[in-house]
């Protein structure tokens, strides 16, 4: 009745941005992911007791989406949820992803409930679409109900620099950001014709390990993304100054020929995507600008797993 799973935050290359099923969260277009080593969430749940109770990082939080989450899952006793992150939750880095992929494996474990990998796949999919991609970890794609692993982490060891540019939780979540881009943006229509091109892409691209060509399509992908939800009525902001200063900064270290490329997600803070050799560079590089907060260099990591707690 009492289980504790790990899992991995992820960053997408291609990105998710639109859904074709609301209720269901199914997405337009399929999307590919790599797992993040050190944005980890670490969850444990216990059934049983007299009521729900959910605590992240230490704070007692409202447990209605955790309860949402377990209904949906078939688990009916109360349930005691205990979650941390190992990275800066206010500063709204994506923790839906790791926190749903962590709660799908910790409470299906904590229920004695048998699932594959691609039917916790799907449930985690419930709490938040990226969660998906959490389970299988790795370079993972998500295209229909459930996320499944192309490449293990060993298949390519790059790094990612996640700057932070800002400190506090994101204006627009994503669920809101995705429907307004779906139901306003006149350009939404074009994006996911985009990622439907990209997606087999940069597959192609990851198989032979073409860092150039990965590199240039994930910003391609994120910049169109953010261009979809620019032209959403009200328009969807979600840059800062220092998110700007990072791609310029990214730009010159490619013209004086350190090979680095941004992706962003709904939200301020920029990845930057480079070979392992580079990484202290692009990491002093971003550190130094005015407005970023704090650089978190990042490798590969695997999939959502039950662990023995310390
Ligand atoms: O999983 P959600 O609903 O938080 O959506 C994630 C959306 C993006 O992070 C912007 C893109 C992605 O594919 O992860």
């Amino acid at each position: 009745m009492k289980a504790t799973a790990v899992a991995h935050a992820n960053i997408a290359l291609v990105k998710y941005w639109g859904k074709r099923d609301e209720a269901l969260i199914l997405p337009e277009a399929g999307s590919l992911s790599v797992a993040l080593d050190r944005l980890r969430t670490v969850t444990t749940v216990e059934l049983g007791g007299g009521r729900d109770v959910f605590e992240l990082d230490g704070e007692p939080q409202d447990p209605a989406r955790v309860r949402a989450f377990l209904d949906a899952a078939g688990i009916r006793e109360k349930a005691r949820v205990v979650s941390r992150n190992d990275f800066p939750t206010a500063a709204g880095l994506a923790s839906s992803a790791s926190g749903f992929a962590a709660l799908a494996v910790a409470a299906c474990a904590a229920a004695g409930q048998k699932r594959s990998a691609e039917e916790l796949s799907a449930l985690a999919r419930l709490g938040s679409g990226s969660a998906a991609r959490s389970v299988p970890g790795g370079w993972a794609v998500w295209e229909g109900e459930s996320a499944r692993q192309v490449h293990p982490p060993e298949h390519w060891d790059l790094r990612f620099c996640v700057a932070l540019c800002a400190a506090g939780p994101k204006t627009t979540g994503s669920r809101d950001g995705m429907r307004a881009s779906r139901e306003t943006s006149p350009y939404h229509a074009a994006w996911i014709e985009q990622c439907r091109r990209d997606l087999p892409e940069a597959l192609r691209l990851l198989a032979l390990r073409d860092l150039p060509g990965l590199g240039a399509l994930a910003e391609r992908n994120a910049l169109r993304m953010h261009a979809d939800a620019l032209a959403a009525d009200p328009p969807l902001l979600y840059w800062e100054p220092a998110t700007v200063a990072c791609l310029q900064a990214l730009r010159e270290l490619r013209a004086g020929g350190v090979p680095a490329w941004p992706t962003i997600d709904a939200g301020p803070h920029v990845v930057a995507i480079c070979a392992a050799p580079d990484a202290k560079q692009v990491e002093m590089r971003l550190r130094a600008l005015g407005g970023v907060k704090e650089v978190l260099t990042c490798s590969p990591a695997g999939g959502a797993r039950v662990v023995v707690p310390l």
